[in-house]
């Protein structure tokens, strides 16, 4: 038997983090072969729903689940983790946007980077899915000084998933016939889902979708505002396909990206693509065979990709300057 995985979560008894820890314990993730600890972290007031949450994955007899630890104090909930996930942080409401919750949640990952850098695995990799995901992955990335800062990740896949939804809706086929779909930037209603690269059985996607002005507008629209549109449905953000998208990225980034494909997933920007270096921006990534990661080099962005681009990211330098008290 193989040496357990330890994978710690944050905001462990909340909606994502009740449709996320059951499928970690099953080995759908990391193997069916791989043993897993589960270091659950919630806040006081989290702790009596964590102790139910812990008492149904007892109850599940999981052959794979190794230790469950649910605690509130980070050091114990960050220890030895080869995986942090960052899903604890208050969500967004009906009329919001993603960044009105800066003032919020960003401080919670100050202290969370400072006790992953103190506490992991040396091999730590981060997701952040609390949002706004990619400048709190930011504050946790420059607070955790030990860690290189190509272990910290936000998550846009939710949006290419919705993304390939819609197009394949479109065209008539089934989503796993949407490839190449790259979200650029913020995970918010600026991010630019790029159309121009994408493919349809294998076929550019704008030679199967002839209409252009539902691709550069309801489309790309559908997409930005998709989380907005769950939230008024549902009364509460979206949980299940959240947790679903989180599990979408560790796999991606476990596991070598089919020839020629690659998914989406906000990176610290080396200023690939003239993305300004620093930012926590979505943009193309591959896993390679040696299970790293590295950015799509060389795709071509039209004049109405760069414009889009350039509006996703200077979102980022606002929220970044935003929260210029926050970092180090
Ligand atoms: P929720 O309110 O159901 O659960 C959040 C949990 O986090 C609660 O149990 C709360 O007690 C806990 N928590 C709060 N602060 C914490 C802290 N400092 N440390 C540990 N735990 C803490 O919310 P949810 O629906 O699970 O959503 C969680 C976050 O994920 C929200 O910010 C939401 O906007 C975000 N989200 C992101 C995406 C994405 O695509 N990136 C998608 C969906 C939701
Ligand atoms: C989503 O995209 O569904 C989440 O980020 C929740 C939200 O606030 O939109």
């Amino acid at each position: 038997m193989k040496a357990p995985i330890t994978v710690s979560i944050t905001g462990a008894a909340g909606q994502i983090g009740y449709a996320l820890l059951f499928r970690i314990a099953t080995g759908e993730i990391f193997g069916k072969d791989q043993p897993v600890n589960l270091r659950l972290i919630e806040i006081e007031p989290g702790m009596a729903a964590l102790k139910g949450v812990m008492m149904e994955l007892d109850d599940c007899a999981f052959p794979l689940l190794n230790e469950v630890v649910g605690t509130s104090c980070l050091n114990e909930g960050f220890k030895g983790a080869n995986w942090a996930l960052l899903v604890g942080s208050v969500p967004r409401k009906a009329g919001m946007e993603r960044g009105d919750l800066l003032g919020i949640n960003g401080k919670i990952f100050i202290s969370q980077g400072q006790a992953i850098s103190r506490n992991a695995a040396r091999d730590v990799r981060v997701l952040v899915v609390g949002n706004p995901c990619n400048t709190n992955a930011l504050i946790a990335m420059r607070h955790a000084v030990s860690i290189p800062d190509d272990r910290f990740f936000a998550m846009t896949r939710l949006d290419e998933n919705r993304a390939k939804s819609q197009l394949a809706r479109k065209a008539a086929v089934h989503p796993s016939k949407v490839t190449n779909l790259c979200i650029w930037g913020n995970h918010s209603a600026t991010q630019y889902p790029d159309f121009t690269n994408a493919k349809i059985n294998n076929r550019p996607c704008t030679d199967v979708i002839s209409h252009v002005a539902w691709l550069k507008g309801e489309f790309i629209t559908t997409v930005q505002q998709r989380g907005a549109a769950i939230i008024k449905a549902r009364g509460a953000s979206s949980a299940a396909s959240a947790a679903n998208a989180a599990l979408d990225t560790v796999k991606s980034l476990i596991t070598p990206t089919p020839k020629g494909d690659w998914h989406s997933v906000a990176v610290c920007s080396d200023g690939s693509y003239g993305i300004e270096p620093g930012l926590i921006a979505s943009m193309p990534i591959r896993t390679n065979e040696e299970g790293t990661w590295e950015v799509v080099q060389g795709l071509p962005i039209d004049s109405f990709s760069q414009e889009k681009i350039n509006a996703t990211i200077a979102e980022l330098k606002e929220e970044r300057d935003a929260v210029k008290h926050l970092l180090p």
